[in-house]
């Protein structure tokens, strides 16, 4: 069978590598919304050499104009490799590491936290309750030089949100979430920020919101937060009808703009287009998150958002050349942690979405799923698979898409929640 990929060296050699110079200081007294705040230069040493060097991607884009969400099993070294490799700027977003993880596995750290320096920007998700780990858990983290550090107050899963305590369920506990951030940000070196809902069960009023980022601005030095527009309910809905079932909302989003204009806040949840997220960011949203379209679709969805959302050139890549790198770094890492550790399943498992809605889409899924039976490396899976989409699509550059409804932001003004009154901060200051 003839070999799919062309037999052009690869264009870069990812070697994953962490960053032991040491960045402390150069996030101290910085906040958001200076546009010519440096980045972690730390990754622009001889170790880090091919970290966002252009003056772009140090001066703008803050807070993120555009990220892909954190998602537990989905967002993986593997598939931010991928991602990198269609957006050069989109920020990338880890899934959660819970801290006592990272904390009781210290000699495995490079396991959890290691990740490809052109990764960067890239934000780890942190989860947890306890508030002496998830300092620890940041602190360790440090040697890694993530650009942000980002607590889950979102997730509703039993397991999080029930027995552990953590994840949405912080949102009950305002000044809880305050002193965790407080202790995160002293022990980080980098912007802290918290990713959450809107509301819990019947703790979903728009003034409930503003309580909680109000306490958590002001008692803690968190000053972005990643507003996911929908409330979670703690019993009755699994995490995924959680993410389909409590509608969105997002005049609650747009009234914290309003009403908090020293803060910076990313919005997420049910954004599917390119074309809403600049649609929002016209409405004045400061950045935009998405999520399962991101995965679903990455071609169509990261590979426009150089050019379409940061109104830079792209990296003109087809998928042929995406897959050619992407090939060298997955097989550098088959078994880098033990037999089968990671498996090839695992490295593959984000290109099985590549060819989303191509012609040769559903045979190729047929032919990945036989050849990840017994192939042994990315290439000779490639090399066994991509016979079944036409040269056409593995060339070619990007189409017109769908584009989405860009109307979701535009009716907004008789849905904005009532003004959140400031005296209540006199509350808990
Ligand atoms: C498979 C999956 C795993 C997720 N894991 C996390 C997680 O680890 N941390 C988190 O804050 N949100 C998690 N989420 C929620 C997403 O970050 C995001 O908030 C949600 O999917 C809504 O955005 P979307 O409509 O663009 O997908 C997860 C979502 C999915 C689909």
């Amino acid at each position: 069978m003839a070999m799919k990929l062309s037999v052009n060296p690869p264009i870069s050699l990812w070697a994953p590598v962490r960053c032991f110079k040491k960045c402390r200081t150069r996030f101290l007294n910085t906040s958001y919304g200076q546009s010519n705040r440096p980045r972690s230069f730390c990754c622009q040493s001889q170790m880090h050499p091919v970290v966002l060097n252009d003056s772009l991607s140090q001066q703008n884009f803050f807070p993120p104009w555009f990220s892909v969400a954190p998602m537990m099993d989905w967002t993986d070294n593997y598939y931010r490799t991928l991602a990198r490799l269609l957006s050069k700027h989109a920020w990338l977003y880890t899934e959660m590491v819970v801290s006592e993880t990272i904390v009781h596995q210290k000699e495995n750290l490079d396991r959890f936290l290691e990740f490809p320096p052109e990764q960067h920007p890239i934000v780890l998700q942190i989860g947890g309750s306890n508030i002496s780990n998830l300092a620890k858990a940041t602190e360790l983290a440090n040697a890694y030089c993530y650009d942000e550090i980002n607590l889950n107050c979102g997730c509703p899963s039993g397991k999080v949100a029930g027995h552990g305590c953590f994840g949405v369920r912080l949102m009950l506990n305002p000044m809880f979430v305050a002193e965790a951030m407080t202790a995160i940000a002293a022990n980080s070196n980098v912007p802290v920020s918290v990713k959450c809902r809107i509301g819990v069960d019947d703790q979903d009023s728009y003034d409930e919101l503003c309580t909680f980022i109000d306490t958590v601005a002001s008692h803690s030095p968190t000053k972005h937060f990643i507003i996911h527009a929908r409330k979670a309910l703690l019993s009755g809905l699994s995490p995924a009808e959680n993410r389909k079932v409590p509608p969105l909302k997002y005049e609650f989003y747009f009234g914290l703009l309003r009403d908090f204009p020293e803060l910076q806040f990313t919005l997420n949840g049910g954004i599917t287009s390119i074309d809403e997220v600049n649609a929002a960011r016209k409405q004045g949203a400061h950045g935009v998150m998405v999520g399962r379209a991101a995965y679903n679709s990455p071609w169509s969805l990261l590979g426009e958002v150089d050019s379409k959302v940061f109104g830079v050139a792209g990296n003109g890549l087809s998928r042929r050349q995406i897959l050619e790198q992407f090939q060298v770094y997955a097989d550098s890492l088959i078994g880098k942690y033990g037999p089968g550790k990671p498996s090839l399943r695992q490295v593959v498992k984000p290109l099985l979405n590549f060819f989303h809605s191509e012609p040769g889409n559903g045979l190729w899924k047929r032919r990945a799923d036989f050849a990840l039976r017994h192939c042994k490396t990315v290439k000779s899976f490639l090399e066994e698979t991509l016979e079944a989409i036409p040269d056409a699509v593995l060339d070619s550059s990007m189409s017109v898409r769908d584009p989405g409804s860009v109307e979701t932001f535009s009716n907004l003004d008789d849905l904005m929640p009532p003004y959140y009154s400031r005296e209540e901060e006199l509350v808990y200051s």
